[in-house]
């Protein structure tokens, strides 16, 4: 899918107006503050997804004096199944509503699934610089977009271990209970062994795509490595509800004594090498960056394969810390995606072979005036938004 035009209003400090992106890469660059991510982020809100940022719904609206502007409105004339579809949404008051192809809807969540994303922003990096939970949560967002039906095995899950861990909680007052802790148990195991499963066979689909686009990124001269293998890898669901099984019964004194279960997919991790190194202990700056990157264009070319559309890239202030081969690779190896970057260097547009690239002032957003070399618009000229 293409995004063809995106108009915004009223929306964080984007002064009204419109742009019309190129099919390949569109550069978005200018100095710190000027609303670059808010651009990218006005796009990012029509997969239906809260801001990638953590804001409120109700702060997303141009704050005038303190106060917030009756309602955003942005607009979209996206490509996809094969046809030209128009897209709005409303945010007001912190609530959302959509009009699709002059359909009006009631909700926000009524574009799921018409735009499709990836993100990449700098809050990325803890997807490598932090705990397990934040590679778990990778793998599970992945899989509820590619495969929905995961969302609600998940949602067993998630809700038999609550029940467990309040059941654990209540043992030492009541040790008779520990008898029914049977019942949560083969919950877990029904569920959880479908959770492993499935995040077993995403990661098999994920390591070699990422592989190559991290071979891409590092000119061939590092290899990584993803595994997910809890319980000692078994693969078939027998052998994991087995080791499960085995797994809570072991563990399940322990667990009445703290009061949590401390075994399960709730605890397993994802691990990420470069070169036979732990990406996370040894990676360097630009490593850590590029893995994360590779893990979310792979993410992309999943989706891609799913659905039949390839969903558009968007990256975050990603060029700091990468060098200029692997800057080349983000500019002029990405073929065949529509891709959105934001950086503060305007020679990083020069590097860009085609391409488009978009000025961000104050606010005001401008199309480079020579689509190839990404000629940078005067200094001299002066932005309206600011001075209404
Ligand atoms: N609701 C809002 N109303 C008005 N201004 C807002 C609102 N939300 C954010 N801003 C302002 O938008 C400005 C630009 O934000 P943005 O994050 O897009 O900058 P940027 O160009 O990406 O900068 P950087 O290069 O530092 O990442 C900030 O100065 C911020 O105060
Ligand atoms: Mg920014």
């Amino acid at each position: 899918m293409n995004v063809l035009r995106l108009g915004f209003e009223n929306f964080r400090n984007l002064c009204p107006g419109e742009i019309f992106p190129g099919e390949t890469i569109n550069v978005i660059h200018g100095s710190n503050a000027q609303g670059k991510t808010n651009l990218l982020e006005a796009i990012w809100l029509f997969t239906g997804g809260h801001s990638f940022r953590g804001t409120k719904d109700s702060e997303l609206p141009v704050l005038k004096d303190g106060k917030n502007a009756p309602a955003a409105s942005l607009s979209m004339t996206l490509f996809t199944e094969g046809r030209e579809q128009e897209l709005r949404l409303e945010l007001r008051d912190g609530r959302r509503s959509s009009v699709i192809n002059g359909v009006e809807k009631k909700t926000g969540s009524a574009l799921v699934g018409k735009f499709c994303a990836v993100i990449f922003s700098p809050e990325h990096l803890l997807l490598v610089k932090e705990g397990p939970s934040r590679r778990r949560a990778f793998l599970d967002g992945a899989l509820c977009q590619s495969r929905p039906a995961f969302t609600r095995v998940l949602a067993h899950y998630n809700k038999a271990l609550m029940q467990r861990n309040a059941l654990l909680k209540d043992i030492p007052r009541h040790p008779e209970l520990i008898d029914t802790l049977d019942v949560w148990d083969e919950r877990l195991i029904l569920f959880g062994t479908e959770v492993v499963q499935e995040r077993a066979a995403f990661c098999k689909d994920l390591e070699p795509r990422a592989a190559e686009i991290y071979r891409g990124i590092a000119k061939n001269r590092e290899e990584i490595t993803l595994s997910y293998a809890p319980f000692g890898g078994a693969e078939t669901k027998t052998e994991i509800a087995e080791r499960f099984s085995e797994a809570l019964k072991n563990a399940r004194n322990a667990d009445a004594r703290a009061g949590f279960t401390s075994v399960g997919p709730h605890r397993d991790d994802l691990t990420l090498t470069i070169d036979g190194l732990s990406a996370r202990t040894f990676g360097s700056q630009g490593q850590q960056r590029s893995i994360v990157l590779a893990l979310k264009l792979a993410e992309a070319d999943i989706l891609y394969r799913k659905t039949g559309e390839r969903p558009v890239i968007l990256l975050d202030d990603v060029m700091s810390e990468l060098d200029m081969s692997r800057r080349d690779y983000l500019l002029n190896h990405l073929d065949g995606r529509q891709v959105f970057i934001t950086c503060c260097d305007p020679e990083t547009v020069r590097l860009m072979e085609t391409g488009r690239g978009f000025y961000v002032e104050k606010g005001t957003v401008r199309q480079d005036t020579d689509e190839k070399a990404g000629e940078v618009h005067a200094e001299n000229e002066t932005p309206t938004c600011e001075s209404e």
